[in-house]
């Protein structure tokens, strides 16, 4: 997988990208990344400045399209292919697992971040082919979206975690959230592990994380039951659950 991240600020990328797991990654040749400075790309009679004012007033900076535009072009002639480009705005769709999961089987990604009030509509008209927020909330720039995408689309590329299941078996598996986990010791302050992970029988422990699953996702993401993937026997035991509900 080879990220280009297009930014006004690489430094913040390479930093925030270069530790832990993915640091790693990168190490071991299953990731690059590369951040483009989009000033780079400034204009000669512009000396550096990419942004400007909105065409029919109002407040802040537009970033202009020209400089955006030579850096993407630049980059396509570097690895002589189109990649997709992924301009990361609030008003795109909301990051999910099944997309990072889709994402993770590209070969090359471009991140466009965005500053100021955004950047002219005409370039990203142009090049951006997926449009994605990172959630309903409004952040200063896209440099911190773009690497929660790439934290989550790299733990999807195989090789990059330790052990190949942890990335099929966490939260979101079958857009169920995730079973609790308990370690050693076996009683903290007076709070027990529940027997039934101390039994070693494999049936009845896959089945109760199964039904913590389910149960969890119906008290704190009932919406993700919409798209959940459910058998007939996690649909007994939700109705169970809400029959319980209804009773107490
Ligand atoms: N840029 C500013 N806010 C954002 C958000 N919520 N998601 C993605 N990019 C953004």
């Amino acid at each position: 997988m080879n990220y280009h991240v297009l930014t006004l600020f690489p430094e913040m990328i390479e930093s925030g990208m270069n530790t832990s797991i993915i640091g790693r990654a990168i190490e071991k040749g299953l990731i690059s990344l590369e951040a483009v400075n989009i000033r780079d790309y400034a204009e000669e009679k512009r000396k550096g400045r990419v942004d400007d004012y909105p065409y029919g007033g109002g407040a802040g900076m537009v970033m202009q399209p020209e400089p955006v535009y030579a850096a993407y072009q630049a980059l396509c002639e570097r690895i002589g292919k189109r990649p997709r480009v992924i301009y990361l705005t609030p008003q795109g769709q909301v990051f999910r697992q099944s997309l990072a999961q889709e994402l993770a089987g590209e070969e090359n990604l471009v991140f466009l971040c965005g500053h100021y009030e955004g950047i002219d509509e005409r370039v990203l008209e142009e090049i951006v082919t997926d449009y994605v927020s990172v959630g309903d909330y409004v952040l200063t720039g896209g440099e911190l979206p773009a690497m929660v995408m790439m934290d989550a689309i790299s733990r999807m590329v195989p090789g990059v975690l330790n052990n190949e299941e942890s990335a099929q078996f966490e939260s979101f598996q079958d857009n169920l959230l995730e079973y609790p986990q308990y370690s050693r010791p076996e009683e903290w302050r007076g709070k027990k592990v529940p027997a039934v992970l101390l039994s070693g029988h494999h049936g009845n422990v896959d089945q109760w994380r199964r039904e913590q699953s389910l149960k969890r996702t119906l008290e704190r993401r009932p919406d993700l039951l919409e798209i959940a993937e459910l058998s007939n026997k996690d649909r007994k035991y939700l109705e169970l659950l809400l029959a319980n509900e209804e009773e107490a």
